[in-house]
């Protein structure tokens, strides 16, 4: 798959960089689209940026945090209406591509229960309807109240707008339902109603809306619920939030009763008990798409026993139980007018193809990246060639391949510089260590003294998870890089009281965009930042594989900087080496890049600089009620009751860190059947050892 080949490739520094831009541009695109019901970028588009954001996510977890947009679904409310807090999350689905990425899902659901082969693992398939998604309240039979998805923990409150479509009850008919029922489902426009509505809207002089997803979402949120009853909205039940009693205990038979409730229930849904039964099923939907009168994005899969839904749960914002099959986006062709290489922050080359502007999937697209010197060689890509570019699966664009490799005047083959366009020094594909396989990225051997590097590494360090300084942003730090100002990190401490000495001409207030007012706000806030906690303290660092995640791991682990700093200094020393790589998370990676970065003189002066400005304050405890919370976990031998995914996954939801192998950090050995070496090593070094069903009481279940 070309996404996942294209974040393959990515150093963790490049894939940070990635991450935080495609952050900041979905977080855009959600708002444009969730607040203001106006998208910039067609539906394949976003789907390429969040399956990149996935991807990069998969590789390196250590960028996922609370804010990535992963962790998010939609937007916060607008503040139009009141606000709805769900009782129960409204969540997102995680997307599956291709007929590979389905059998994955399936693979996963297998491996997560402990499930044999030839278990039957039943799974439900659905059009995934293309509109907006509204949670229905009934209480004793009675609607109290509806709401928009929102930012998936709070929704807006349409209760009125939503009473104003047929589709949906304001009381349940007589029947045996629970008393608590949160009924939930797609809000969405025919394609009928869309061409009679944007009709009206010509006659009346207003804009055309884009697509029926658009007026679905524009009707349903309009201040005046008449407004919304003229408008042909529909809707369909496909889930539930808070009930009071289970509903089924299928997916099935729980689609089945919101039906009889009186909800419209999509006439294609079907159960399969095969992988093979899913993409009939997926291709059979596709097929009919055009003629269902209207839109779908795909097919939605889900577990079908709900008993298993439970215990498969969630992660971030998706559940492990259900995945969206999204139909595949689009391509064009264009010309490649030049190929422009870039020096990422750890001195990677990155080639990347300047292209006529072409419509792709409803985005204008005018760069595309080549990936590496590899790449365009296997595709023999040369400039002035016409190329099909996609933006499926992949934020950045792709170039999939040359269409006129045939025509007689061609120009010769892309040379790849073999010197850093910026500072000029070697630019070398390294050779893996243990593998002994070439590098596919070319980088820049400059280190500090390239100013791509240095600019990159700057950028990063005073980018928002890492210092944060407010008025200290790329443009300023590239600025301050470029006239020799800042040279390294802890030159931005010292500014004011250079600019003070009179050692800055012209002095930093007299210049284009500043004056006194701003320069004073920029020191203030660069004052604020002389205290700063470790892990972000660490992340701005930017050493390879310590990204936020790993810094955070690292900052809870050794609690204080003089600690850490201990431990990375002294690599060397087996004990220490092996306690890092107990932490569960870190992994070889980041302790031999880690071990790399202390080796260099150079950056152990940086930091020492960096000591000398500021105060790194000591990593807190995280707070969290639950009995395992912040302990150190390890499981072994036979688990019974459920399996080690499983368990990992819940003991970490707890709160609790899990390990891999037994140290004096253990706080628990949860113990199966047949548990080995671990178990005597827990004895030995007097960690409480507990049984899987000791466990369960422990964690109150
Ligand atoms: S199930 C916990 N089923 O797709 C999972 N969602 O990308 C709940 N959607 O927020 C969602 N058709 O707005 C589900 N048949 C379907 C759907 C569907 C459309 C939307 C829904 C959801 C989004 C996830």
């Amino acid at each position: 798959m070309s996404a996942l080949k294209d974040v393959d490739q990515l150093s963790e520094a490049e894939a940070s960089a990635e991450h935080a831009r495609l952050a900041r541009e979905l977080a855009g695109h959600d708002r444009a689209y969730y607040q203001n019901d106006a998208p910039k970028i067609s539906d394949a588009a976003y789907d390429a940026l969040r399956r990149k954001i996935e991807a990069i996510e998969a590789r390196f977890p250590q960028f996922v945090d609370l804010f990535s947009p992963t962790q998010r679904v939609g937007a916060a409310p607008s503040g139009k209406f009141g606000e709805i807090r769900h009782a129960v999350p409204m969540l997102s689905l995680g997307n599956a591509f291709n007929d590979e990425d389905v059998a994955d899902f399936v693979g996963r659901i297998r491996r997560f229960l402990g499930l044999g082969e030839d278990a039957v693992v039943a799974i439900t398939a659905e059009p995934k309807i293309d509109g907006l998604s509204a949670s229905l309240r009934y209480e004793k039979g009675r609607l109290v109240h509806g709401a928009t998805r929102g930012d998936g923990q709070t929704g807006e409150d349409v209760t009125q707008n939503l009473l104003t479509l047929d589709d949906i009850p304001q009381t349940l008919p007589a029947g045996d339902w629970p008393d608590v029922v949160e009924v939930r489902g797609e809000v969405y426009m025919s394609h009928a109603d869309f061409a009679a509505l944007n009709q009206r809207q010509a006659e009346a002089g207003k804009d055309a809306y884009k697509n029926p997803r658009n007026a679905a979402a524009g009707s349903l949120r309009q201040i005046d619920p008449k407004m919304t009853a003229q408008r042909p909205l529909r809707f369909f039940a496909y889930a539930w939030g808070d009930v009071s009693a289970p509903l089924s205990d299928t997916q099935m038979g729980a689609v089945a009763r919101l039906g009889e409730m009186g909800f419209p229930i999509n006439p294609l849904m079907a159960r399969c008990e095969s992988v093979e039964a899913l993409l009939a099923v997926y291709r059979d939907i596709e097929a009919q798409r055009a003629g269902l009168g209207y839109d779908i994005d795909g097919v939605v899969y889900k577990a079908d026993r709900l008993d298993w839904q439970e215990r498969l749960g969630f992660v971030a914002r998706a559940p492990r139980w259900a995945i969206a099959h999204k139909f595949p986006a689009e391509q064009a062709s264009t010309v490649l007018e030049a190929i422009d290489i870039q020096v990422g922050r750890t001195g990677a080359l990155t080639p990347v193809a300047r292209l006529t502007p072409v419509t792709v999937g409803g985005v204008v697209v005018t760069n595309a990246t080549l990936h590496n010197q590899d790449e365009i060689e296997r595709k023999d890509i040369r400039i002035g060639d016409t190329v099909v570019i996609q933006r499926a699966g992949d934020v950045i664009p792709q170039v999939v391949r040359v269409v006129d490799a045939d025509r007689p005047d061609r120009g010769a083959p892309f040379e790849f510089p073999t010197d850093c366009p910026v500072c000029g020094s070697q630019a070398l594909r390294e050779h893996d260590a243990k593998t002994g396989k070439l590098d596919a990225i070319r980088r820049c051997t400059g280190g500090l003294v390239c100013g791509a590097q240095l600019k990159e590494r700057l950028k990063h360090f005073v980018s928002r998870k890492a210092f944060d300084i407010e008025g200290l942003g790329t443009k300023q730090v590239e600025a301050f890089q470029e006239e020799g100002l800042v040279r390294e990190p802890a030159d931005i401490f010292t500014l004011k009281a250079r600019n003070a000495a009179g050692a800055i001409v012209p002095p930093l207030q007299e210049r284009d965009g500043f004056g006194e007012t701003s320069i004073g706000n920029l020191f203030a806030s660069i004052e604020d930042r002389r205290a700063i906690a470790l892990a972000r303290f660490l992340n701005a660092l930017g050493i390879r594989h310590v990204g936020e995640n790993t810094a955070a791991l690292f900052a809870r682990t050794y609690g204080s900087w003089p600690l850490f700093r201990a431990a990375a200094e002294n690599l060397a020393d087996e004990t220490v080496r092996a306690d890092m790589l107990g932490i569960d998370g870190i992994g070889n990676a980041a302790v031999e890049a880690l071990d790399q970065y202390f080796t260099e003189a150079h950056n152990r002066e940086v930091l020492d600089h960096l000591e000398a400005e500021l105060t790194i304050e000591d990593a807190e405890a995280v707070a969290n009620d639950s009995p395992v919370a912040g302990k150190t976990v390890v499981f072994t031998g036979a688990l019974e009751r459920m399996t080690r995914d499983e368990a990992k996954a819940k003991a970490q939801s707890l709160g609790a860190k899990v390990a891999g192998s037994v140290s004096g950090k253990t706080d628990y050995l949860v113990a199966g059947p047949g548990a080995g070496s671990k178990a005597k090593k827990a004895a030995e070094l007097g960690v409480t050892t507990l049984t899987e069903d000791e466990w369960f009481v422990l964690i109150g279940e």
